[in-house]
């Protein structure tokens, strides 16, 4: 798979503020790459460098598609976060009009425009009003307006964040059948969001790249066994629980610690998560105490960690 985009060093500061700092990725023709991070990790201002509406401080962005002396403008397709669009306008002039800015003649903007409509799902709503579209229907007269130029990549930012249940799924469908077109990254603070999508990911934390690599990797190489015990709580199992966390905090007690290989462990009310590198020792030792402590038990599973998990422990670095 060839590369289409190869970002290096890229870091944006902005005054006493290192928004970005050192980023680099590559986007391989045909994939779709999300990235992630939570609120303020540098998302936007990534995008607008990539988009060349923001100029890095320093680092760059190389299109291997563009020859020498084109505008590599052409090549990518931008939908920011808060898209404006003029009320009165309908979707269809909306887009004609964008047509026509990116230099298609009159008639070669209404045809494609038409198109685009009808692939976007708003034939039946192009002549209305675009006061009048739902948030579902914005984000995706967005998209139109953004591939009327018929980029090579796709580029938006937060395209689903600020909807409702029902835009969200028009929109993410939309994107799942968008993305067998065309390569296509766009930013998101929700990882459900990049999972459903994405085949690579680029999780940010503090405007440094925190981890990435392709989701199905990730998963594999991040998945660790989890046991999760609920317990009703009543006395004994508060007293177990609190020398159970001591213990493990402490690292003192051998046994737990080494012939079990507890690696970790999060109590949230009455549910604890333990993370173990052997999870049967764990398990036969864990049981083996809650019944000897007559701790009562409510539910006892053994599975493995998320990529929710992963994301939680990177992002709070
Ligand atoms: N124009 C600016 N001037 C100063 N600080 C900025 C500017 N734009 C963004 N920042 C800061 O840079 C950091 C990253 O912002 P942003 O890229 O918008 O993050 P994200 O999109 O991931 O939420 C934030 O701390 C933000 O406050
Ligand atoms: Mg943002």
């Amino acid at each position: 798979m060839t590369d289409l985009l190869q970002v290096k060093g890229l870091t944006k500061i902005f005054g006493s503020m290192q928004a970005v700092n050192g980023i680099d990725f590559t986007i391989k023709e045909g994939h779709c790459v999300a990235l992630l991070g939570p609120n303020g990790a540098g998302k936007t201002t990534t995008i607008r460098m990539l988009t060349g509406l923001l100029k890095p401080t320093k680092g760059s962005v190389q299109f291997h598609q563009a020859n020498r002396g084109d505008d590599s403008r052409q090549l990518l397709g931008y939908l920011p976060q808060s898209p404006s669009f003029h009320p009165w306008m309908s979707g269809l002039e909306y887009v004609i009009y964008a047509g026509e800015l990116c230099g298609l003649n009159g008639s070669m903007a209404k045809k494609r425009a038409i198109e685009l409509m009808e692939r976007v799902g708003l034939g039946d709503a192009a002549k209305r009003r675009i006061g009048g579209y739902s948030g579902g229907m914005k984000q995706r007269l967005g998209l139109a307006q953004a591939l009327v130029h018929r980029p090579k990549l796709l580029i938006m930012d937060e395209p689903v964040s600020a909807l409702d249940p029902l835009g969200r799924r028009e929109v993410l469908h939309l994107l799942q059948e968008l993305k067998k077109e065309i390569s296509v990254l766009f930013s998101t603070h929700v990882l459900h969001d990049a999972e459903e999508l994405c085949d690579d990911v680029v999780i940010i934390n503090k405007g440094q790249v925190a981890l990435q690599g392709s989701l199905a990797t990730i998963r594999n190489t991040h998945r660790k066994p989890i046991i999760e015990l609920e317990v009703e709580m009543n006395q004994q199992s508060r007293a177990w629980l609190a020398t159970f966390m001591n213990r493990v905090h402490n690292k003192q007690d051998q046994v737990l610690m080494k012939f079990t290989s507890i690696e970790g462990v999060e109590l949230t009310d009455n549910r604890l998560r333990i993370t173990a590198t052997d999870i049967d020792a764990a398990r036969w030792k864990l049981l083996e105490e809650i019944t000897k402590e007559r701790v009562k038990v409510n539910r006892f599973t053994v599975g493995h960690s998320s990529l929710e998990d992963l994301f939680m422990k990177v992002v709070s670095q």
